[in-house]
């Protein structure tokens, strides 16, 4: 049976697209076709359905265990990341299991819990930064995000250890800079040792060093009675038993904290930075920002920070835009299905296209315009605005993710005044997500001084 819409460009100038220019492919391939369409891409087992009409997303998230299945071996792609026990690798019962393992420590009071150090390791990491010296916006959100992670996910905050670990992320998330650099995820065959300075050879031995420092971490916990005590989502993992009242392996909990880490940490720290983009790209969004949380008074609660509409519709807007995830993870399908009257046979694989459903011009009217109002004026379903996937993988730290964004935004926002360097800042690949190309390059003129800050209560 023929797969719909298949796009119409010899094979390997799609997947050459899809990695430098992913968005100008989607572009182009929804005008030929809206709704749905076949691509060529790379990783994924190639050949990929396309969804981004509301009520065909709908139907494959809500079927995502029977009519579809989202199968852990189309992640490979990111297995030499994160492993073979990673949440993202595994399948059925053991994937439904190690979800409700995972997602009550990413929710409710514990969350609210790791309020005040986010606000705290934002005014940190920006009292770093030297008045009038261009930085980095990205590098200083994935500062932020990788202490919050390290803390909420850890439990670690200090030591030669933590340091450590800190600085071999850092190293190894640089490898995703460039889609070059990150071109082996993608292309097995370039996954060639060539020496500390080839490309696969430099992720090895960073991974190894990474590797060593967490497996003395879990030997050290194992063999404290700390973990008993302890709140932190590691120590959870590792009290944790099956049916069979086996704990997690070694391997099992390595994997799963990189997971966690990589996947917490830089998706956050990009989102961030495009709200800091966004927030002094336009001033007058930035006003409405101040104004609103400048209301809350002089030591403002986290939770009320929290639930500010103006802010709320802002992160979202942030989310909506330039999308982190540009894809859902792949949904295969199980038996004969129909999406929006195309016939799929079992093993097609199809995604949500996030970005494509965040540009419908039906649902988003100029959809390149950044105009939070949006989302004060009307109430999207999770299947229009869907920055976090949805159905049986939808994102665990969702939660997490936004709690962090909205006080970071809230903490720099009414503490320092900052301008951009450089102008408009441009979506670019890096690794599976999508981030501004330049890392948003800004300045700090000054500090707020009359302000009602928000955080530390
Ligand atoms: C702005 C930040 C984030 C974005 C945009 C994001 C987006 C996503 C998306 C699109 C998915 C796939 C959902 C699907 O296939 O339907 C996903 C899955 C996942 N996310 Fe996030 N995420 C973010 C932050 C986080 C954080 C902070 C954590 C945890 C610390 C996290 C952990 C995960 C995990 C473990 C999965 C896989 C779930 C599974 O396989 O069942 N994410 N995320």
């Amino acid at each position: 049976m023929p797969l719909p819409n298949k796009v119409n460009k010899p094979f390997f100038i799609q997947k050459l697209q899809w990695l430098v220019d992913p968005i100008g492919y989607m572009e182009s391939a929804v005008k030929q076709y809206p709704d749905i369409f076949t691509g060529e891409i790379i990783g994924f087992g190639g050949t990929m359905v396309f969804v981004n009409h509301p009520q065909a997303i709908q139907e494959i998230l809500t079927n995502d265990r029977k009519k579809f299945t989202a199968p852990g071996e189309d992640n490979k792609i990111l297995e030499p990341l994160l492993g073979n026990y990673s949440i993202i690798m595994l399948n059925g019962e053991p994937h439904k299991r190690r979800r409700q393992l995972l997602i009550p420590p990413f929710h409710g009071e514990r969350m609210q819990a790791y309020g005040q150090s986010i606000c705290k390791i934002a005014e940190q990491v920006l009292s770093q930064i030297t008045i009038n010296t261009p930085f980095v916006a990205h590098k200083v959100t994935q500062e932020i995000s990788l202490e919050v992670i390290l803390q909420t996910v850890f439990g670690l905050y200090e030591g030669e250890r933590f340091q450590k670990i800190k600085q071999l992320l850092r190293n190894m998330l640089d490898v995703f800079r460039s889609p070059l650099s990150s071109s082996f995820l993608l292309y097995p065959f370039l996954r060639q040792d060539l020496g500390a300075w080839s490309p696969w050879g430099k992720f090895l031995r960073q991974r190894q060093e990474i590797d060593d420092l967490l497996y003395a971490e879990i030997s050290e916990r194992r063999s404290s009675k700390q973990s008993e005590q302890s709140v932190d989502i590691f120590s959870l993992l590792m009290q944790a038993r099956d049916e069979n009242g086996n704990a997690m392996t070694d391997e099992e909990l390595r994997d799963e904290l990189l997971t966690l880490l990589f996947v917490g940490h830089e998706t956050t720290a990009t989102a961030m930075a495009w709200g800091l983009y966004w927030s002094h790209h336009l001033p007058e969004v930035q006003e409405k920002l101040l104004q609103e949380i400048n209301s809350l008074g002089n030591s403002p609660n986290p939770m009320d920070i929290f639930r500010l509409p103006y802010l709320s519709a802002f992160c979202n807007e942030t989310l909506r835009i330039h999308p982190v995830a540009m894809l859902t993870f792949t949904r295969l399908v199980q038996e004969p299905v129909e999406l929006l009257g195309k016939p799929l046979e079992p093993g097609t694989r199809v995604a949500g296209c996030i970005y494509l459903v965040h540009h419908r011009e039906d649902l988003y009217p100029n959809s390149n315009e950044f105009r939070p109002e949006r989302f004060l004026e009307r109430q999207y379903s999770q299947y229009e605005f869907m920055p976090f996937g949805g159905g049986a993988r939808r994102c665990i730290g969702d939660a997490l993710a936004v709690f962090e964004m909205k006080l970071v935004m809230a903490t720099i926002l009414s503490r320092y005044e900052m301008k951009l360097v450089a102008g408009n800042e441009k979506p670019q690949r890096r690794g599976v997500t999508l981030a501004p190309a330049n890392g948003v390059k800004m300045i700090i003129t000054g500090q707020r001084v009359s302000q009602k800050q928000p955080a530390v209560v």
